[in-house]
């Protein structure tokens, strides 16, 4: 079959790949109809993380159930599904306590078992035509047959839940105030989220024009960091208050102002959202920390980044009674919610969606995406 390879820093390739083959009677195999490019491909795609050449990208899968094996019993041949990034057992005791994220059966001696990703276990992603989903009736969300709602339902398995997290690790409740760093489309999600979750005000920090247009058309208000310090804009237009809550959805690979379009040096600043949620977000408020950071990064800025090591205002955060929640979305935990009130017609999270190429497109919008140019926000492989 087809499938997108990763051949080293900056570049991927579609190349032919052995098909995938059922290996457990609790296997499935989905022929693939949607399989996204997500910001967390692009820290490999950068060469920032261990990555080897030859991993098969994509963890944000839907499409039909192929063939099932003889333990599975309540997915069937024909089924329209979408799985979680997460790769989980459900019978292990973080997967029994909800945290799917961090399942310790498929993956051992570490926490947590995704698709396509490097570290995340022996599973190979489905940016390709197939797909191997172990303990398929766990992994495989059941949707509506047909089209309806196709990128919609695709974002389930990644950003929408991941997003929602956000708001959730905060504690987002109705009426509050809400600072999303970043609006990349973990951040539009997150933004969306709180909104959903009856937000009255949420402020949505990128530079990028396109994507805080977006955070705009859904009623966030947009703040664009290379005009002045965010946390200085939200509280001139909160009288000087904070925000009750905040998420950080950008991660360690956070930019300093300066956008590279008009000219400027974009620095590296690992720690800058972390600090300046600590800054924004009101005394006894919460941080809610989906953005990436990682305990090992080769092209870090310097010595203690290369080990994950930032330097955060604890004191401040302390004198604030702040909370904080961070780590990996556990997707199960929301995604049949989600998966409801998209088929109810209500969430329309496919507006993040800037472009549906074929799969062999995927190496161009690999180098596009990685350089946020011509408005790529969001990418939907439709192999
Ligand atoms: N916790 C999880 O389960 C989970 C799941 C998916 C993605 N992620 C992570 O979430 C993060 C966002 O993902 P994405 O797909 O939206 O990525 P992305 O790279 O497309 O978006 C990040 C956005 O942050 C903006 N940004 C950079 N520096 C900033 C700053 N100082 N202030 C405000 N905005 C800034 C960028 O311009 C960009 O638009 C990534 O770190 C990704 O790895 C985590
Ligand atoms: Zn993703
Ligand atoms: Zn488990």
């Amino acid at each position: 079959m087809r499938a997108v390879v990763y051949k080293g820093p900056f570049e991927v390739a579609v190349e032919n790949v052995l098909d995938p083959k059922l290996q457990h009677p609790n296997d499935a195999i989905v022929k693939i109809t949607s399989s996204c490019i997500c910001g967390s491909d692009l820290h490999m795609y950068e060469g920032r993380t261990a990555a080897q050449a030859g991993i098969v990208f994509g963890h944000e899968n839907m499409g039909i159930i192929q063939e099932v094996g003889a333990a599975v019993k309540d997915r069937k041949v024909g089924d329209r599904v979408v799985m979680p990034f997460n790769v989980a057992c459900g019978f292990c005791k973080n997967c029994l306590g909800g945290f799917t994220g961090f399942c310790i059966t498929v993956n051992p001696g570490f926490a947590g078992g995704a698709y396509g990703y490097v570290a995340m276990g022996p599973y190979p992603g489905g940016q390709a035509e197939y797909l191997r989903v172990p303990f398929a009736d766990f992994n495989c969300l059941l949707l509506p047959s047909g089209k309806q709602h196709e990128a919609d339902y695709a974002l389930l398995a990644d950003i929408f839940p991941t997003g929602y997290h956000g708001a959730e690790l905060a504690g987002v409740k109705p009426g509050e105030s809400v600072v999303v760093f970043g609006a990349g489309p973990v951040g539009l999600m997150a933004a969306y989220s709180c909104l959903i979750r009856g937000a009255a005000e949420v402020y949505s920090v990128d530079h990028v024009k396109e994507r805080l247009d977006k955070a705009a058309e859904i009623g966030a208000i947009p703040i664009n960091y290379d005009e002045a310090d965010p946390v200085q804009q939200i509280k001139d237009r909160r009288g000087g208050l904070g925000t009750d809550k905040g998420i950080d959805a950008v991660g360690y690979q956070a930019t300093s102002a300066g956008s590279s379009a008009a000219g400027g040096e974009q620095d590296e600043v690992p720690n800058i959202v972390l600090n300046q949620l600590i800054e924004t977000v009101a005394p006894t408020g919460a941080l809610g920390i989906p953005g990436l950071y990682v305990p090992s990064d080769p092209g870090g800025v310097d010595e203690n980044a290369k080990k994950g090591a930032l330097s955060i205002n604890f004191g401040r955060l302390f004198e604030k009674g702040l909370r904080l929640g961070t780590g990996q979305c556990n997707v199960k935990q929301y995604n049949a919610h989600l998966r409801d009130l998209i088929t109810a017609g209500r969430p329309k999270p496919s507006f993040v969606v800037s472009h549906e190429i074929p799969l062999d497109d995927a190496p161009d919008a690999y180098v596009k995406f990685d350089k946020r140019v011509e408005g790529y926000t969001k990418v939907i492989l439709n192999p």
